[in-house]
């Protein structure tokens, strides 16, 4: 901690722990102390820690092939493409590293797909309350001002439109978009979902303009739903022309991807867009056994999710200062009438991780392993720590 506060950017708030291994859902600090994790990594860590399976391909993997760079072709690639295109109903495939940087790819898409039908088609419309990542691009469609005032001017041609507000939405487009981007779930936001009418909408609308749909499920994508995507979510099936995703893909490692229907993968011809690290050999081979795993636990995600929600809005209707429960599968909030850190601090002195965004909106990203046990024992410590409210 103090080589960290003399070598470090500040630029991070964290908590005073260290920690230093795992198990399934458990995460150990350095003193030897347990923790039910129930924000993984901030949505990364899907199969909790030391998952038998992943660790196996990893060590086999990492005695063999780490990196390739896009130079050359690799075994894993490829099949991990078919498989997301046949998860997603979309065509093809761009491996980045983040969320951001899967963003940026997807900004440019937009922009070259605009571009080539009209000069002037370079705008993008995106959410107020949406967060999209740090570099300056995602930062341009960040619709929460703190994020953005120190790094004005952003990249210019972007209209923020409210959540949910269908004449807005109308209004906001015209012959200069080339994209909207949304989260169907806000995850920095709040957990807040965006709804059904709503997404059919900007579909539709984006088809009238010939603008790209861009769906940003880094946080509320591959499997934490409970169906591969958010957009899967309900029927008729919104779906997308582009879906940038990352946090969970590879258990830990960093990988995200761009995933494109034909039209907008047209936008990308050779040269237009790269990358040195993006979809190496393991982090691609590991994602393919997170897949696998993923298939297997689908059903759980929505059983597992379900109880834990119908137990903290059991848990909201005990308490005054508990506002609403929202989200689906296991990407859940508690929104509070009061400020959420305290009970993020007090909940670590319990045992358990979890985490506060927007102030006031407590939010859990358990494991895709999390058993009803498990979360039975963080309603637990939820109910203590809501009794000590006066
Ligand atoms: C919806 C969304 N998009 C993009 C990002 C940025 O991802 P990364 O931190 O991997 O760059 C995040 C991160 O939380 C996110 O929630």
């Amino acid at each position: 901690m103090d080589l960290e506060r003399e070598y470090l950017l500040q630029n991070y708030a964290r908590y005073p722990l260290v920690l230093t291994h795992g198990k399934g859902t458990y995460v150990y600090d350095i003193e030897g102390r347990r923790y039910l994790d129930f924000i993984t990594g901030i949505g990364v860590n899907a199969l909790g820690h030391a998952h038998p399976r992943i660790l196996k391909v990893l060590r086999k993997q990492a005695g063999l092939l780490i990196h390739a760079s896009n130079l050359y072709y690799h075994q894993y690639q490829g099949p991990l493409a078919k498989r997301l295109a046949a998860m997603s109903g979309l065509a093809r495939v761009f491996f980045s590293n983040t969320g951001t940087e899967s963003v940026e790819g997807a900004l440019k898409m937009a922009r070259s797909h605009g571009r080539a039908i009209h000069a002037d088609k370079c705008e993008i419309i995106s959410l107020e309350n949406s967060f999209h990542g740090r570099t300056l691009g995602a930062l341009s469609v960040t619709g929460q001002p703190k994020y953005r005032a120190d790094f004005e001017p952003l990249v210019p041609g972007v209209r923020f439109v409210p959540a949910n507000d269908i004449a807005a939405l109308e209004a906001a487009f015209s012959s200069q978009t080339a994209g909207i981007i949304v989260e169907l779930i806000q995850g920095e936001g709040g957990i807040n979902p965006l709804t059904h009418e709503y997404a059919a909408k900007a579909r539709g609308l984006a088809d009238r303009y010939n603008a790209l749909l861009i769906a940003d499920e880094t946080q509320c994508g591959v499997g934490r739903p409970g169906t591969y995507f958010a957009y899967q979510r309900a029927a008729p099936v919104i779906l997308p022309d582009v879906v940038v995703a990352a946090k969970p893909l590879a258990c830990g490692l960093p990988l995200g991807f761009i995933l494109a229907n034909e039209k907008a993968a047209a936008a990308i011809k050779p040269g237009m867009h790269g990358t040195t690290f993006g979809g190496g050999p393991l982090t691609c081979r590991v994602s393919l056994e997170f897949l696998d795993i993923l298939d297997e636990l689908l059903p759980a995600i929505r059983r597992v999710g379900g109880y834990f929600k119908d137990s903290l809005e059991a848990l909201a209707r005990k308490h005054s200062f508990v506002k609403e429960v929202r989200g689906c599968g296991l990407m859940l909030g508690v929104e509070l009438a009061i400020p959420g850190k305290q009970f993020v601090l007090d909940a670590m002195a319990e045992g358990m991780l979890i985490n506060c965004t927007h102030d006031t909106v407590l939010r859990f990203l358990p494991p895709y392993i999390v058993t009803e046990k498990e979360v039975d024992r963080a309603v637990r410590i939820l109910r203590k720590l809501f009794r000590k409210v006066k």
